[in-house]
Order: C-alpha cells, then structure tokens, then sequence
C-alpha cells in the first residue's frame, strides 16, 4: 500500500531536515528524502551545507589557520616551532570527519523524531487524492503520497560557459574542498564568499593564490568601509585580488589550466596555475524534481516561484532555501523551514529577512547585518555612524589581533540600529549581539549603556554604539 505521510520533505539539507524535524515537532507525520551520497553510496543527510558547502570549509579553514598560527604567529609570543610540516592527508580526513559527525548528527535526530528518511531521488508523479505522490528512486523504487510538500531541494555551483567543472583541473566548492596536494599555483574566479574563504585556506597551507572579479568593487554588497578594511588585510597576506577584469578562454590540460583573462587597464593577460576554482554563484537546483508533471511554476533563474510565506503557485505545496528567492544561506533555509512547519500547522512562522546575518569566514573574518552605509545614502535615510577600531580593544591586543572594526549605522532621529558591520576578529560571534538588538528595536544608545565584560571583542560592540554619539571611552 502506498505510505502516506502529512508533510513530505524533498532535500534533506539545512531547509529540509530542519522543516521535517519541526514538522515532526508539532505532531505530524513526515518523511524526508534526500539523495545525497557518502563515498560509499550511503545516505549523508545534511545538503551542500553538511557535504560541500558550510562545515567542510569551515573545517579546513580552521586547520589552515593552524597551520598558518604555528608557522608565522606563534613567534610573537615567544612560541618557537621547528620542524613544521603538512600532513594534508590528514587534515582532509579531518575535515570528512567532521562531515561525518554532522551527517550522522542528523540521522539520530531524524531517529529521535520519528521522521520517515527515504535515501533516493524524490519527483513529482502528479496531484493526487490526499495530496501529491512523490517517487523516490533510489536503492529501492517506491512511490509515497504527502498531503504538503516542502521542496528544499537547494543549488548547485553555476559553472563557466566553455569551462565545465571536471574536479580534477577545474574545481566547484566540491572539489575546492578536496585538493589531495596543496597546488603551487591556484587561481579562483570570482571573489564572493567561496572565492575568499577557499582562496584563503588554499593560500594558509602554501598555495600562490590569484583571484580574477569581474566586478570593478570588491565586495559589492558589503558596507564600503568594511569592504576596504577587509581589502588592506587581505592584500598584506599576499591573497592576489584582481578586479575589473573579463575571463577569456580557458584551456584545461595536464599540466594545469592556462586562463586568458583582460585586467581592468584592458590589459591581455594568461594566468596558468595548477588548478582553478570556478566561485561565480550558484543556481537553484529543481533537476528531476519533474515540477511539469503538477504544473509547478519556476522564475526566469530556474528558481521556484514562491511569495511571502514560501507559498508556491500549487495548494499545500511548500519551497525553501538556495532554490527559492533570497539569499544562499543556511540560517535563512532553516529559519524558512520552521516558518513553514508552523504555517501548516495554522501557526504564524515569520522570517525577518532584515536581521539575516552575513558572514564570511576570512582572517579578519567579515560580518554584518541590516543595511549598509552606501545604501542608506541611495535612500536618502539621516543616519548617524559610530566606529570602534579593535586596535583600541584590550582583549584584541592580548590576543594579538588587532585588525578591523565594529560600525554602527542608527536613524539619525529616533537612534534606532540599521546596520551594524564588523571586520575582525571572531566577528562571526560579535554579530549575533547586533542581530538580536536589531530583532527587539533596540536604539544604539540601548547597547552602548549595556554591561559588556572586561576584556572582551564585544566592548567593541558597545563602544561603536557609544561613537553613533561621539562618546567613545577608549578611543
Ligand atoms: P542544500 O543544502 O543544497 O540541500 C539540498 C538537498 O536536497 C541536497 O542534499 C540534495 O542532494 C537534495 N536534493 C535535491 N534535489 C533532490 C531530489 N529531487 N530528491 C531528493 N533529494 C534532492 N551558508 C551559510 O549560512 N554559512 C556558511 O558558512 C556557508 N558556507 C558555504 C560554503 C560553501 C563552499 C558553499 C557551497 C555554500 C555555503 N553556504 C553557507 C551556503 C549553504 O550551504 C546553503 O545556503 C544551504 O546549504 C542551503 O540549504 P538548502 O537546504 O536550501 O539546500
Ligand atoms: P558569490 O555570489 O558570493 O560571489 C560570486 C562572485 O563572482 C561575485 O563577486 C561576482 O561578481 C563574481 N563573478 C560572477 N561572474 C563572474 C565572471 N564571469 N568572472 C569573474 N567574476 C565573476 O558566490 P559564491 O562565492 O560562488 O558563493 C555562492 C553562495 O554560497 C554565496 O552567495 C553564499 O550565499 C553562499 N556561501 C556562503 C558562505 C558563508 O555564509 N560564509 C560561504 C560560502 C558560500
């Protein structure tokens, strides 16, 4: 008999094993398919995120910084190392370690919940009574009816025309995270989030290290300010950021690949370097989902059409995360998944896509939330701004690492925060402070008179709070 479930999640990802376990939270019956593939053929729950995307990297980036700490850090404090080597093999079993530990992480809670895991391809058959039936094809073939779905099916790294990722020469994050031997010579093209945390794990452990932007600024969509500082740092650490420049061909072969490529003087140039890294974005993924089997309709980006509320064009029929609007994170999957979990559940799950945190994993790392200062300019909103340089912070200085900044962004009028962007250490920590002040409204004067312990990175917070009324105490 075929099984029926109340709430069918297709994606096993941060959108839909969170959606499926809040699902299962609030009483429902609910399965979960997901396709993805350890090395031996086995389930791996968890999407990009767990497999490719947020824990590998941050598992390497953090190994690297090791490596980097013990060759050229730990001197300043009077820590001498000899003998220093790379065991890359190791570090990458490491870090698939750690994979692991997440994807079975996952499992005991899909056990804990009683939610039904299928390991396969889940498709849409058509609409039926009671809901839809899905197929799953996988080990087994079976077909299952859900009354809701919740499509979380993610995306897949957007590749080069003329450039197609092979994994060996040309890399998406997948390979990126999996080099068997650190190249001598690396290039990446496009310096968003991957371009900069994957050119710096690779640059850490050794590689010379060229990234190709198309655009004429540097991280476009963070707070210029920022954007500079995070630059500076990043160029003293040799990380090669070309901007402005037009990709031309590609050629892949043995000895590596040879890049054409124009600089922004208009400039013909060729890279060769051992291996590249293709980071231009990714794109929403709906590949054998068969959404023209129920009429379920897509953007003009391939994305699913959703609204407000994750709605998509079909009755009970749900879309979450990279492959629908908004951006590509997994905090904003999950915080969609339980929204949507609620909503069938006649609840108000709501997602405040003003105070999504941003954070990229650099040394400085980067975050921010809300808007930034060349936005509120284009608005023509009165603001007023307050900066704290960590150069000024006690426990930055006994930590040795004093690059960056906290910036405050609050109307002009009433004080209240709309923005708030760090560029230092352990920023992707600071941040949530500023997350949960811009949540409850709070005004940067209602930071700036908060208690913050001594030594701490986040008097930083509380003194830019202080600089939107030019009363900083310790700068
Ligand atoms: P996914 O995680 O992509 O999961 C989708 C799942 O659905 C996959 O398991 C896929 O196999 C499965 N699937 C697809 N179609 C079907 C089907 N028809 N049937 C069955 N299963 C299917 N975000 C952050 O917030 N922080 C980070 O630090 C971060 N680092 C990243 C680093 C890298 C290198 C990359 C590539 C991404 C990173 N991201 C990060 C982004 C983050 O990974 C995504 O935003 C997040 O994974 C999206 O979650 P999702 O559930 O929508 O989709
Ligand atoms: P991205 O959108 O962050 O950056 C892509 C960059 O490539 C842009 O700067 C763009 O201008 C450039 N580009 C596009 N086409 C180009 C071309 N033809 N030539 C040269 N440059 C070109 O995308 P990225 O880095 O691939 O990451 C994808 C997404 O994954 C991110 O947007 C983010 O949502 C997510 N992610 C999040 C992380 C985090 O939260 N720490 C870490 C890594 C990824």
């Amino acid at each position: 008999m075929t099984k029926q479930f109340d709430v069918v999640v297709i994606g096993g990802g941060p959108g839909g094993y969170i959606a499926a376990i809040r699902a299962a939270q609030l009483g429902f019956n609910v399965a979960c398919i997901d396709e993805w593939k350890n090395a031996k053929g086995g389930p791996a729950l968890g999407g990009t995120c767990t497999n490719v995307g947020c824990i590998p990297s941050k598992a390497l980036l953090q190994s690297s910084e090791h490596f980097e700490h013990a060759g050229h850090g730990f001197a300043d404090h009077g820590i001498n190392v000899s003998g220093l080597s790379l065991d890359i093999d190791k570090m990458l079993a490491r870090k698939d370690q750690v994979v692991k530990q997440n994807n079975d992480g996952i499992t005991y809670l899909f056990k804990k919940n009683k939610i039904a895991s299928f390991h396969g391809r889940g498709s849409f058959v058509k609409a039926a009574e009671g809901g839809y039936e899905i197929k799953v094809a996988g080990a087994a073939e079976e077909t299952i009816v859900g009354k809701h779905i919740i499509l979380a099916t993610g995306s897949n790294a957007r590749a080069l025309p003329g450039a197609a990722f092979d994994e060996e020469n040309i890399l998406s994050n997948d390979g990126a995270l999996r080099i068997g031997a650190v190249p001598k010579k690396l290039a990446l093209i496009g310096s968003g989030v991957i371009g900069l945390e994957m050119g710096s794990v690779w640059r850490r452990l050794g590689a010379e290290v060229t990234v190709l932007e198309a655009l004429p600024t540097f991280l476009g969509a963070v707070d210029e300010q920022i954007a500079k500082e995070a630059k500076k740092a990043f160029d003293k650490q040799g990380l090669k950021i070309e901007l402005g420049v037009k990709v031309g061909e590609i050629k892949s072969g043995k000895k590596g690949v040879s890049i054409v490529w124009t600089n922004a003087k208009g400039e013909a140039q060729t890279l060769d370097v051992d291996k590249l890294i293709v980071s231009i974005g990714r794109v929403p993924n709906t590949i054998g989902l068969n959404p023209e089997a129920v009429g379920l309709a897509l953007d003009e980006r391939g994305a699913i059409n959703v609204d407000g509320d994750c709605k998509t064009n079909l009755p009970n029929v749900w879309a979450i995360g990279d492959v629908v609007r908004g951006p590509m994170l997994a905090h904003k999957a999950e915080e969609e998944g339980v929204a949507v979990a609620e909503r069938i559940a006649g609840q108000h799950g709501h997602v405040n896509f003003n105070t999504v945190p941003w954070v990229i994993y650099t040394h400085p790392e980067i975050a921010w939330v809300g808007q930034t200062e060349q936005q509120l300019k284009a608005e023509g909103r009165a603001y007023k701004a307050g900066t704290f340089p960590f150069l000024a912070n006690g426990r930055a200085r006994a930590l040795g690492d004093t690059t960056g900044m906290v910036k405050f962004l609050a109307d002009a009028t009433t004080d209240e925060i709309l923005g708030v962007h760090m560029v230092g250490p352990q920023v992707s920590e600071l941040i949530s402070e500023a997350v949960v002040a811009m949540e409850f409204k709070a005004s940067a004067e209602d930071i700036a008179r908060i208690c913050h312990a001594h030594p701490s990175l986040s008097e930083a917070t509380k003194e830019a709070a202080l600089a939107v009324d030019k009363r900083t105490l310790n700068f």
